[in-house]
């Protein structure tokens, strides 16, 4: 059966963070010195994430993207994908990781029939990368990179979080990167996501400007002809190499989203700016049952008629979106909590 919400909008994809914890403090992310953690008891174990992953295919899920934090912090992460890998309802499984870990952990990852993986990389200058995120470690993310575009996955992509002033010099390099390594690039809008407590309007990098800027080095850029529910709108370069534009800021894909969100302790979000999820942990764990549990889910997606992002845009209010003392208190509001 497949649900829909109010907008027509399937529950198709489903990005699952595996820990909240993570091994870098990007500023648009973890920017604050002390974080509040998810306590390790409310943490779902592999075979509750499967069952609800379960629940949510049988809704009409096809693709599940694990996330954190930083995923490969969790414990045996390779064991989770062989679970989800054998599930043939599963028609797309992805990671998105820092990088970090990769280089250790990139075969397994791999045999456990992981088929797709994007790394996040911001720059390729290492001063910088400490500088964005508090630690000195752009020489692993390289190497982990350069390991998964060797191991066989079907795509490797990169993503870039572009800022005013921080790396918005970088459009071209990275690129080039990204053509060396055979990994499709993807530059990110800032966002004004829970976390992003630093954010400001003038930092944003529109995806206009990153199209002006590139044709202005490589000569026309041509779009992509197609029609996904992905955010990334995808571009042509006249020698042929393709890369994204995530315009979450400026020009939403809320009318096509079809996302949730799973919490490493079981809360579902059904927009990456809703104040408000569901506990799906606490239903599991007191064994409501796959029944159970399948009409929460179905009768709260039908319900939803979330436009975070379009809702934001329109807002008269463009500082930061959540006050520290609040995100304090509601570390659920934090993106590293609801999977980048
Ligand atoms: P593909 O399936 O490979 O296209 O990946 P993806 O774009 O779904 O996943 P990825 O984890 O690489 O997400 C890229 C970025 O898109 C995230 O880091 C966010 O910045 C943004 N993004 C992801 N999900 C959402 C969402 O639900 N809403 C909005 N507004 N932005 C999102
Ligand atoms: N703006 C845009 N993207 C963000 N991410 C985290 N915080 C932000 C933000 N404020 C995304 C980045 C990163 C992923 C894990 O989460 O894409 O690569
Ligand atoms: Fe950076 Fe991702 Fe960690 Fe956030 S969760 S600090 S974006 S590596």
């Amino acid at each position: 059966m497949e649900v829909h919400d109010r907008l027509g909008r399937p529950l198709a994809n489903l990005r699952l963070s595996v820990t909240d914890r993570c091994n870098l403090r990007c500023q648009y992310c973890m920017p604050e010195r002390d974080y509040v953690w998810l306590p390790r008891a409310d943490i779902l174990t592999f075979e509750e994430i499967e069952t609800l992953v379960d629940v949510f295919t049988s809704l009409g899920t096809t693709k599940v993207r694990l996330t954190g934090g930083e995923p490969l912090l969790r414990k045996d992460l390779p064991d989770l994908l062989t679970l989800l890998a054998r599930k043939p309802a599963l028609t797309d499984l992805a990671l998105t990781t820092n990088g970090i870990l990769l280089a250790d952990q990139v075969v397994a990852l791999r045999a456990a029939g992981l088929p797709r993986i994007t790394v996040s990389l911001d720059t390729l200058d290492p001063d910088r990368f400490k500088a964005l995120t508090r630690f000195d470690s752009l020489d692993a993310v390289l190497t982990g990179l350069d390991q998964a575009a060797n191991a066989g996955f079907d795509s490797v992509k990169i993503d870039t979080v572009v800022i005013r002033g921080v790396n918005d010099d970088e459009l071209v390099p990275m690129l080039e990167h990204g053509r060396r390594v055979g990994a499709e690039v993807r530059f990110i809008e800032y966002m004004d996501v829970g976390g992003a407590t630093r954010w400001s309007i003038d930092d944003v990098v529109s995806r206009q400007d990153m199209l002006q800027r590139l044709a202005t080095h490589y000569g026309t850029v041509t779009p992509v002809d197609e029609n996904t529910a992905a955010p990334a709108d995808r571009f042509t370069l006249p020698d042929g190499t393709v890369f994204g534009i995530i315009s979450s800021t400026t020009e939403p894909f809320c009318r096509q989203c079809d996302r949730s969100r799973l919490t490493a302790d079981g809360g579902w979000y059904r927009c990456l700016y809703a104040t408000d999820g569901t506990d799906l942990r606490e239903p599991l764990r007191a064994g409501v049952g796959v029944e159970g549990l399948r009409s929460l889910i179905a009768e709260t997606w039908r319900a939803r008629d979330d436009r975070g992002a379009e809702d934001r845009l329109s807002s008269e209010d463009r500082s930061r979106l959540i006050p520290v003392e609040t995100l304090q208190a509601q570390p659920h509001l934090e993106m590293h909590t609801r999977g980048g």
